[in-house]
Order: structure tokens, then C-alpha cells, then sequence
């Protein structure tokens, strides 16, 4: 495993992390195809892998995912463990904060998380007040690093400008060789700053693994995502064909290459998914892929290149 810092601080993360939207998600195929044990036993691999950051939130199936994620840690050392969670801002009244924090850690099982997000900008929210009781939740040892999430650059610097003590140390985002906005709007002034980018979505959902195709396309949550429309694997081949090329120079799958092309700049780390141990496998596996120079200019000028339709 490759590590980082989070942000300014002396945290060390993963780069490779585990994301667990997929926990207790319906949504997902939780309960069909994909139960609590198999959640389980993805996190106690990926914590044997050498992953310490697991991401959360208390929306993923409705609480669900915290607590799987709770019980898969029971008799873990907990300082060994970063773990990430997020609210939604549904409420004006800032307070609301502290009263998700409580919920989470409790599912949780834990008396302090990591790093706490704001997970969508809402603008009734008042962005300052909410981050003074989060500061206030570092000083009470609650948590230890504030974070935000789908913030653009103006909506963090704004956010930024609003704390008085601590500094914003994360801001997790839609980033990934299928939606790289991030890379020239928001990357270089993370790396200026210290900013961590927790790279979501980082394999576009599945859309960059090859797997799927116009005849196959996932169900459910990922129905929504417009990557999976045929127009947009039409506009994709030549990104997944130089991706699929890149795979089998290094007999590696398509999702190590997409994932290697994340973190090969340590102010990102990615969070992808998994199903299975298998996959989670293979997107640890990226922490070891190097790519070479000319290998990311060809991927790069597709990425470029790669312009998907992605509203309506
Ligand atoms: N902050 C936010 O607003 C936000 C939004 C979205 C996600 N997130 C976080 O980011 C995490 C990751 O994002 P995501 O789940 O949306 O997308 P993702 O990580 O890009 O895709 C995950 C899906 O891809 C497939 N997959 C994973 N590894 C694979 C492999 N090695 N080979 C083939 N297929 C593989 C699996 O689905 P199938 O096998 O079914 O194809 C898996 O469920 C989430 O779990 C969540 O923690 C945050």
C-alpha cells in the first residue's frame, strides 16, 4: 500500500481507501446478490491489505453502512483506522450537526471519527455557524479533521475563509478518468494548498472496468448515472480502448490502471467500491502499479479528449 497525509496534518491515509455506499444500499444489490457478510469480509481484507481509510456517510443505506462498518470493526485497534463520514445538510438549523455526529458515532460503535464532511453544499445552510460547531466538535475531541464534500473551488474557498481555527483538510469530489473536471479545476490548488481530494466515483461507478457496454448496463442507484447511456459509451471508446491497451502492457485489469492514473498525484487518494474481495483485491493491487510517462501522456490525451453528455 502507498500512503499520504490528509491535507496539512500528520494523518496518513491509504491512497487506495474503501468506499462502502454499497453497504446496506438496495440500491446497490444489498440483500440480493451482495449480503452483510460479504460487507464484512471486504473490510477485514481490505483492513489486512494495508487499507486504513474507510469512507461512509450516514445516508448510505440509511444508516446501514455505518453500521456494518461498526460490527466489521469490533476488537480492531481504532487508532490504526481512519474513518470518514459525512452529513447532509437537511436542516438550516446548524445545530442539526452535532446531532448527526452523535447518530453516526453511535452506529458507528465509536466515540470520535476521523474526519467529518459536509456531504452537498445546501446554500439555506449557514455554511459558518455549521463549521463553528464543527470546530468546536475538534476542540470537545469528537472529531479530528473537517472535511467537505462536492464543494467546487469557490464554494471551498468560501468554506475555508468561514473557519477561524482549523483548516479544511479534504474536499471529496466526483473525480476519475470518465469525469475529470477536478484535475485542472480544483487539483492544482490543492496541491498549492495541501489539500487532500478523496477521489469518489473513481471508477465511474463501473463505467471504467470494461465490464459494461450499451447491451449491459447496471441497474438500480447506477441508473441515474449518465455515463451508462449509449451516447456516452459511443463518445467512450476511445478512452476505455486506451485504458483496455494500458491493462494489458501491465496484465493488470482496467480497473488498476483507472484507479494507478488517480494516485499517482499523493495529494489524491481514490475510494473505490467493491462487491467482492476480488474486486476490493484488484483496486489495492493499484497501489503497486506504476504507469510510465508515455502511458499516462496517451491516457491523459484521451482523457482530454473525453467529453460525455451528462445532462439530460
Ligand atoms: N461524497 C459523495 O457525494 C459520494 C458520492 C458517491 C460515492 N461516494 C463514496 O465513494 C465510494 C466509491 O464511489 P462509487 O461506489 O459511487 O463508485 P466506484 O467506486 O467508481 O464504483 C464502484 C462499483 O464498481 C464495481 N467495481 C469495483 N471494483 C471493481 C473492480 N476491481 N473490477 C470491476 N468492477 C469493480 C462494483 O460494482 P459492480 O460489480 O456492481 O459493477 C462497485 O460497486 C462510495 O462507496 C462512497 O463511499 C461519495
Amino acid at each position: 500500500m502507498r500512503f499520504t497525509t490528509l491535507g496539512k496534518s500528520e494523518t496518513k491515509i491509504s491512497q487506495i481507501g474503501l468506499g462502502t455506499w454499497q453497504f446496506g444500499s438496495k440500491g446497490w444489490g444489498f440483500e440480493t446478490d451482495f449480503n452483510k457478510k460479504d460487507a464484512i469480509g471486504i473490510v477485514h481484507r481490505a483492513l489486512e491489505l494495508g487499507v486504513n481509510l474507510i469512507d461512509t456517510a450516514e445516508v448510505y443505506g440509511m444508516g446501514e453502512s455505518e453500521r456494518i462498518i461498526g460490527q466489521a470493526l469490533e476488537g480492531y485497534e481504532r487508532e490504526k483506522i481512519v474513518i470518514v463520514s459525512k452529513f447532509l445538510p437537511a436542516t438550516i438549523r446548524p445545530s442539526a450537526v452535532k446531532r448527526a455526529l452523535t447518530k453516526s458515532l453511535k452506529r458507528l460503535q465509536i466515540d470520535y471519527l476521523d474526519v467529518y464532511l459536509i456531504h452537498w453544499p445546501n446554500p439555506l445552510l449557514p455554511l459558518g455557524a455549521t463549521l463553528k460547531h464543527m470546530e468546536k466538535m475538534v476542540d470537545d475531541g469528537l472529531i479530528r479533521h473537517i472535511g467537505i464534500s462536492n464543494f467546487g473551488l469557490k464554494r471551498f474557498q468560501k468554506a475555508q475563509s468561514k473557519m477561524k481555527k482549523y483548516t479544511i483538510e479534504v474536499d471529496q469530489l466526483n473525480y476519475s478518468m470518465a469525469k475529470s473536471k477536478v484535475k485542472n479545476s480544483f487539483l492544482p490548488y490543492a496541491e498549492e494548498h495541501e489539500i487532500t481530494v478523496m477521489s469518489y466515483s473513481p471508477l465511474g461507478q463501473g463505467y471504467l472496468t470494461g465490464k459494461y457496454n450499451p447491451n449491459n448496463t447496471p441497474s438500480g442507484t447506477r441508473r441515474r448515472n449518465r455515463l451508462f447511456r449509449k451516447s456516452n459509451f459511443k463518445r467512450g471508446v476511445p478512452l476505455l480502448e486506451e485504458l483496455k491497451l494500458v491493462a494489458q502492457e501491465h496484465n493488470v485489469t482496467m480497473a488498476e490502471v483507472a484507479l494507478s492514473w488517480l494516485i499517482r498525484n499523493k495529494q489524491v487518494v481514490a475510494i473505490p467500491g467493491a462487491k467482492s474481495i476480488l474486486q476490493l483485491e484488484a483496486n489495492v493491487k493499484a497501489a503497486e502499479l506504476s504507469l510510465t510517462e508515455a502511458q499516462l501522456s496517451r491516457l491523459n490525451h484521451e482523457v482530454s479528449k473525453f467529453n460525455p453528455k451528462l445532462l439530460f
